[in-house]
């Protein structure tokens, strides 16, 4: 999960990492009260889970309270690659007299963790990553050593900083670490981390990603969702424990075990090409235990997509043997009743594959068609989808 970038600067706070002061306004007139409160020049920050706010107009300097408020009717409502600023941070101005970049984020490739930083901040990291190469660090950081003070003077060297200002950074990229650790974080940014003109090092700009999968150590974590930006059939599954991803597509999925749905997609969309390039609506893995419950749960929040106009079920029996996934799929139709009124295809194969095939056939009901092989199956979801286009 990402977070806005107050949340992160809330964050940064409680870990001491310097910041200047935040509140965040949702009109124009509690930008002007957020101005007033912290008087002096404030910069009015658009609030939106994309980068580059700056360049489209999300990041605007003002002197006063009137010119704040001006700047959050400009900025509020303002649509910034397709993400509707809703809310803005007014913060403390800087007087910046260098700005940098710094970052440690988790490294899947190399099981580790690395740290990104360079003494040229204030340009887009992608862009200096390009053109100017030697001028970013890249420094390998151990999980079980992390980042103390003496790996953190070792980056600040790399990324050639200056010797009076390596003492000044390191102990910022110690409890810059220190959140990304203590929160479980899979990226803390930071760009541009300034150099002021009265010569404090403050983290201007924050960007942080959480680990979900680490929940549960975190209940505070909870709150930090944006449930009004959240898709609501994703909210649904996620209230319904099931693992879905929304697409763009109109043949809804439903599959056990993840590489069998991720299979599955490929298959739907080449099968698709044939007819009308119709694609998969989404992803959605029902695990292993596919009751009744969860088959009409799964079920329920696919034919909530408008956009579905046909199902692929597609399970293969394991340790749920099919002849249990057929009394999932029937009574799941059974539980939904009315609402169930898109085409079902439906392919088992495995355990008792025989036995739940039997069952399907003799419950014969009008929306399923059974499918012998997963390319048949997917080729006749297609087809359906197209024909009711
Ligand atoms: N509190 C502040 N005081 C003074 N200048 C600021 C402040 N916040 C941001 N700026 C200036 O505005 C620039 C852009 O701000 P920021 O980095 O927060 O947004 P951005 O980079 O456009 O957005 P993103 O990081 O989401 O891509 C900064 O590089 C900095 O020069
Ligand atoms: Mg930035």
């Amino acid at each position: 999960m990402d977070l806005y970038e107050y949340q992160a600067r809330d964050l940064f706070e409680q870990y001491g990492v310097p910041v200047l002061p935040g509140i965040i306004a949702d009109t124009p007139e509690e930008v002007r009260a957020a101005a007033e409160k912290l008087g002096g020049v404030v910069v009015v920050k658009a609030q939106v889970k994309v980068g580059g706010r700056g360049k489209a107009g999300g990041v605007k300097v003002a002197k006063t309270p009137d010119e704040a408020e001006a700047a959050g009717r400009a900025i509020l409502g303002l649509d910034i690659k397709g993400h509707t600023v809703h809310r803005v941070m007014v913060a403390g101005g800087a007087r910046i007299k260098q700005e940098f970049y710094f970052s440690v984020l988790l490294d899947r490739s190399n099981r580790s963790y690395l740290s990104l930083a360079s003494y040229e901040g204030g340009v887009e990291i992608e862009v200096l990553a390009v053109e100017k190469p030697d001028a970013l660090a890249y420094v390998a950081i151990d999980p079980n050593a992390g980042i103390d003070l003496a790996k953190a003077k070792e980056i600040a060297v790399q990324a050639k900083f200056p010797a009076e200002l390596v003492d000044k950074v390191a102990p910022v990229f110690v409890q810059l670490y220190s959140v990304f650790a203590g929160e479980d974080a899979t990226l803390v940014e930071v760009n541009p981390l300034v150099l002021t003109e009265e010569g404090d090092i403050i983290a201007l700009d924050g960007k942080v990603t959480i680990d979900e999968n680490a929940d549960f150590r975190h209940p505070g974590h909870a709150a930090l969702e944006d449930k009004a930006a959240a898709d609501p059939l994703e909210a649904k599954a996620k209230q319904n424990d099931l693992n879905y991803v929304k697409l763009d597509g109109e043949v809804g999925i439903i599959g056990n075990g993840a590489g069998l749905v991720m299979s599955t997609l490929d298959v739907v969309a080449y099968a698709g090409e044939n007819f009308g390039g119709v694609k998969p609506a989404n992803f959605l893995d029902i695990g292993g235990g596919a009751s009744a419950a969860v088959m009409a749960a799964g079920l329920d929040v696919i034919l909530g997509d408008p956009q579905v106009k046909s199902v692929f079920v597609n399970v293969f029996g394991g340790i749920t043997a099919c002849d249990a996934v057929a009394h999932g799929i029937v009574g799941a139709l059974a539980t939904l009743g009315d609402a169930a009124n898109k085409p079902l295809v439906v392919r088992l194969d495995g355990n008792n594959v025989e036995e739940g095939r039997r069952i399907l056939n003799e419950a014969n009901h009008p929306l399923v068609t059974l499918a012998a092989t997963m390319d048949e199956g997917a080729a006749k979801a297609a087809e359906l989808a197209h024909a009711a286009r």
